[in-house]
């Protein structure tokens, strides 16, 4: 028995951090972690926030936020999970135990397993919407589209629930099918061809995006940062993005953390995956927003931008079957991988905590996953009358993982790293050679991210701005 494992305690499973499973590499870890951060969140969710808050100071805004909170945290959890060697309560657990704190901080690591665990059951369904849009755009459903016409093509969508489970089935199945094969054989396997697949059909997209003429637009659009059109709310969704966009206080990056092999820098790939994540949604925004400027459209149209607003571009532009194809296969492959991660935290969770085997892990959170799915699924039609302070059972998901329990998550995450663990220990594991910038990290980490944190925590809550 490990080390860990005994440690760990109750862990029935945390026997053998030996036979959990290892990335091949630091590069499969970089393409699982990127592939995890890069999701809806770059794809549809970005450029539609940035669209509804002004362009470039808003841009501005989330950089910041994705370096003084979002990078320290992700190098800290990364940290947390490649220490305790388990899944996120048993990595929190040893770590814990190690440091000679209280066993309670576990519950930070069963938090953030919980909260990947809902977002997933919401997140398969959005993602299903991609992948029923991707062959609609490529067989031409979108020729001539008004904006009222495409608005009604996603309302009868959203308003069938047979179709919204369907496809938010068909995310699940293939999500666990893959994850039930493995660190290497199942995750490991996909993200080496899904990746790269990815990126490669972003740019194809962005370089398309430049013939529209209308590309300089879209990038003073992105980057001309203008003040005046920043509010108070606007600082605080950008704080929020940061912390989905980088996979933050669900339990991804820990777990994934977990399997990464000893010796390589968490510092330097941490910050690969952040530039990268960041890269990927700036470049959305560059193949997005020529083809809205292009069309006439509006860039602030909310969270319809990708499903309303381009399927109008899509269906009156040169190529727009096979672009809009593209689009969304490139939408439903980020979602993917990023729903990958979303599932890891409660598959390692279920089968180490109770020492059952992963296929048997994987089947009962899917039974489970599916079950809480269709509530999503229902929130848009059946159940849609039904609310709770005004929101559905979807908004009320959404609402209670990304504004309450990431951020609580997250705050405790710092905390614990910065102020309960010890400052050797944690630069010993997190490889940070260069004195001069641990120290940059720590102090960062111990003051500026958990206050940032605090700010928008409280300010959710309305007991402060
Ligand atoms: N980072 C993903 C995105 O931007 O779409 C969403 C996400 C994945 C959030 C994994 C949390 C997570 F654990």
């Amino acid at each position: 028995m490990s080390q860990d494992s005994i440690v760990a305690g109750s862990y029935a499973g945390a026997s053998s951090s030996a036979g959990r499973g290892l990335w091949s590499s630091r590069w499969a870890f970089f393409l699982a972690a990127t592939g995890s951060a890069v999701g809806l969140g770059n794809i549809w969710k970005f450029p539609y926030i940035t669209g509804e808050n002004g362009g470039g100071a808003f841009v501005l805004v989330y950089l910041a936020c994705i370096l003084v909170i979002g990078i320290p945290l992700l190098m800290a959890e990364v940290m947390i999970g490649r220490r305790g060697r388990a899944n996120p309560e048993g990595a929190m657990a040893v770590l814990a135990k190690q440091a000679g704190a209280s066993r309670h901080w576990r519950i930070l690591g069963s938090v953030a397993v919980l909260t990947g665990f809902l977002i997933l059951s919401f997140y398969a369904v959005v993602a299903g919407w991609a992948v029923a849009y991707a062959p609609a755009a490529a067989l031409g459903e979108f020729a001539g589209l008004d904006g009222e016409r495409s608005g009604a093509l996603f309302g009868a969508m959203l308003g069938d629930p047979w179709k919204l489970a369907g496809f938010g089935t068909l995310v699940l199945l293939v999500t666990l099918g893959i994850v039930a094969l493995g660190v290497r054989e199942g995750l490991e396997r996909a993200l080496r061809f899904m990746m790269p697949g990815l990126f490669l059909l972003l740019l194809v997209l962005v370089g398309y995006a430049a013939t529209t003429g209308h590309f300089m637009a879209a990038v003073s659009f992105l980057f001309d940062a203008d003040f005046s059109k920043l509010s108070a709310q606007s600082v605080l969704v950008a704080l929020g993005h940061a912390f989905f966009t980088l996979s933050l206080a669900s339990g991804a990056m820990m777990a994934y953390g977990s399997y990464l092999p000893a010796g390589t820098s968490i510092a330097r790939t941490a910050l690969m995956v952040a530039l990268a994540d960041t890269g990927v949604a700036l470049l959305a925004g560059l193949a997005i927003f020529p083809l809205v400027f292009a069309n006439g459209l509006e860039p602030g149209a909310g969270p319809g931008l990708i499903f309303v607003t381009l399927p109008i571009a899509f269906g009156q532009m040169p190529l727009g079957q096979l672009v809009g194809g593209l689009f969304f296969v490139m939408l439903a492959i980020a979602a993917l991988t990023s729903a990958i991660s979303l599932s890891e935290p409660t598959i390692s969770w279920l089968s180490e905590k109770f020492g059952i085997g992963r296929l048997k892990a994987v089947l009962l959170s899917g039974l489970a996953l599916w079950l809480l799915s269709l509530g999503t699924v229902f929130s848009f039609n059946a159940w849609s009358e039904f609310t709770l302070f005004g929101k559905t059972f979807f908004d009320c998901l959404d609402y209670l993982t990304t504004n309450l329990l990431m951020p609580l998550g997250g705050l405790g995450t710092v905390l614990f790293t910065g102020w309960v663990l010890s400052r050797e220990s944690v630069q010993e594991a997190l490889g940070l050679d260069n004195p001069q910038l641990f120290k940059l990290w720590w102090q960062v980490l111990r003051w500026v991210t958990p206050l940032g944190i605090l700010v928008v925590f409280l300010h959710t809550l309305g007991l402060f701005g």
